[in-house]
């Protein structure tokens, strides 16, 4: 078991496009593993291996029940429908949420860290969160995605957590 730690944006390699994964090594199967510990512990729904320091296209997710814990390498959205606005927020910005628009349903193809094929329906809160963190291996976080007052807002909101955040942990 090891819990990572959790890159606050605007740290890199948060702004930056992730690479992708040519093979499932045995050093990719342990980040999933960190990973999936590090999103359990922070209890998050999702964690994007650039939110660890690692610019690579990978991400962990839960299905909203818990049941389900998958970890989508090299993930492509190749069909979406419908549009909905939903709150979201972010391990690397705790604390601050907005309203997201989305899609409702995704269509998703990708390798798990078995190197398995995956190709798969994802609706509803499920849909939300993969598209969540498919934007962090291209460098977007969800604030990128609301209008640009709330945009402006919700970031000066963050800069006076993070203040807060960074000095608290200085003092532990
Ligand atoms: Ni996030």
């Amino acid at each position: 078991m090891a819990v990572l730690n959790v890159t606050l944006y605007p740290d890199e390699p948060l702004l930056s496009v992730a690479e992708p994964i040519p093979s499932i090594t045995p050093k990719i199967v342990k980040l999933a593993s960190d990973m999936f510990d590090t999103m359990i512990e922070y209890e998050g729904v999702g964690l994007a291996a650039p939110q660890v320091g690692v610019a690579k296209r990978m991400f962990v997710v839960c299905e909203p029940e818990q049941a389900v814990q998958m970890c989508l390498i090299n993930p492509v959205i190749v069909e979406s429908e419908g549009r909905e606005a939903g709150e979201e927020g972010c391990l690397s910005l705790p604390s601050v949420y907005a309203d997201v628009p989305r899609a409702t349903g995704v269509r998703v193809q990708a390798i798990n860290e078995k190197g398995e094929a995956l190709d798969f329906r994802a609706e509803g809160l499920l849909a939300r969160i993969i598209q969540h963190e498919l934007d962090h291996l291209n460098g977007v976080i969800f604030l990128d995605r609301v209008d640009l007052l709330t945009r402006q807002d919700k970031l000066m909101e963050w800069e006076e957590r993070r203040q807060r955040y960074l000095e608290a942990v200085k003092e532990r």
